[in-house]
């Protein structure tokens, strides 16, 4: 049975990554941030009934912290080691730089190193970014375009690329760089455009608030499905070679363009209620994303498969439940 072993398997695409590796009869570890309140929600359903799912355990590591993932590297000899931990918030990583940069640069390069020391050497998987592209060169964005990071999140992440790649080169490592562009879900974190969008008006729709607070409108992303990503990454890993790959739809979208989308969706007119807010403003913005992923269609065989519209609707659908449960507990407490 294979062994796999995620960091960041709390977030989104650890969760959606895990639900894949789990189907595929791996024996899965994840490792976990100590916290003083659960955060285990999106994978609750996978862990919390260990006979129906014996094969996920959980481990406390931390990516600033080099000798314990050596430790849990050495003792569990996993085939692969997929890299998704990281402070992957862009605006908070102006606010937190230096951690942003001990997790997510430095972060990769302690678990690269656990890896090279080990017995066994596992198959690695990076989770690099769009965002490296920064203020882009060119557009369409493909494997070879220059990076021109605009974040420190974005330093970071360039920097976790090249010592990839380094390793890959140096030490021989079976290491892959996905260049991931954006891609939601409905367990995307809420601080995220997309959720904050789906979130707000589906709220805004039953009445349990006013407005909703944005920042800059007119930047443009490449938005997919966060559930198709997660199978590019597992199928990196099984290629006969290791490669840097960009992940992506082709179709780039202002935020503004996901507000009316969302908005239309729920027959609200979005100007009635979108302000804008200078505090979710970046000191320096990546304007227009746009990824060509055709080496990925081409040697992995690898395609997105839910639409623009479809990712929208599927988001605002699960978010619409979850208000329509806050509003019974509103009620709920009102009549009290
Ligand atoms: P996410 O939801 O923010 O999840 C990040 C995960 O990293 C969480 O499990 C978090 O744990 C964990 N983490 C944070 N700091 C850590 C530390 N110091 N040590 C160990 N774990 C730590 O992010 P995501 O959207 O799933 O993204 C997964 C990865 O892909 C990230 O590396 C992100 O930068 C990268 N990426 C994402 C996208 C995208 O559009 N989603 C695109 C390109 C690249 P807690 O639950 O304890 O916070
Ligand atoms: N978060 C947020 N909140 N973004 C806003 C807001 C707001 O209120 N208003 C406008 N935006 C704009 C941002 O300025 C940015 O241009 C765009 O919406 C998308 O912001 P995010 O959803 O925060 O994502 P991101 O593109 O900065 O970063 C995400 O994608 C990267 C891949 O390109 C993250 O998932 C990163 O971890 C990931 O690497």
């Amino acid at each position: 049975m294979k062994k796999g072993l995620v960091t960041g398997v709390t977030g989104q695409d650890g969760s959606y990554l895990v639900e894949l590796l789990l189907e595929k009869g791996y024996q899965v570890w994840g490792i976990m941030r100590r916290s003083s309140s659960f955060h285990t929600g999106r994978i609750d359903h996978l862990y919390k009934d260990p006979h129906e799912h014996p094969r996920l355990r959980l481990v406390y590591g931390d990516l600033t912290d080099g000798s314990n993932l050596s430790i849990i590297i050495n003792e569990i000899e996993p085939d692969e080691v997929y890299n998704l931990g990281a402070q992957s918030h862009v605006r908070v990583s102006f606010d937190m730089p230096i951690y942003t940069v001990d997790t997510d640069a430095l972060g990769t390069l302690r678990l690269l190193e656990a890896i090279r020391s080990c017995n066994k050497p596992a198959k690695f998987y990076q989770a690099s970014s769009s965002e490296m592209y920064g203020k882009a060169v060119e557009t369409p964005q493909t494997e070879k375009t220059p990076f021109y990071p605009r974040s420190p999140y974005g330093c970071a992440k360039a920097y976790s690329f090249w010592q990839t790649v380094n390793y890959r080169e140096a030490y021989g490592l079976f290491a892959c760089n996905g260049i991931l562009f954006n891609h939601e879900s409905p367990r995307r974190g809420e601080t995220f455009v997309t959720r904050k969008i789906t979130r707000a008006a589906t709220r805004i729709k039953l009445g349990l608030q006013d407005k909703l607070y944005l920042g800059n409108l007119d930047a443009k992303r490449d938005w997919g499905f966060a559930g198709d990503y997660v199978e590019a990454m597992w199928l990196m890993l099984q290629q006969d070679k290791p490669d840097d790959y960009v992940v992506a739809t082709g179709e780039s979208r202002s935020v503004r363009e996901f507000v009316k989308e969302v908005f239309d969706y729920l027959d609200l007119d979005w100007q009635k209620y979108v302000e804008i807010d200078p505090r979710y403003f970046r000191p320096t913005e990546v304007d227009y994303l746009e990824g060509d992923a055709s080496k990925a269609r081409k040697v992995l065989k690898w395609k997105p498969k839910v639409t623009f519209g479809e990712l929208v609707r599927m988001m605002t659908d699960a978010d619409m439940k979850i208000a329509e449960q806050e509003k019974i507990i509103k009620e709920h407490e009102e009549a009290k």
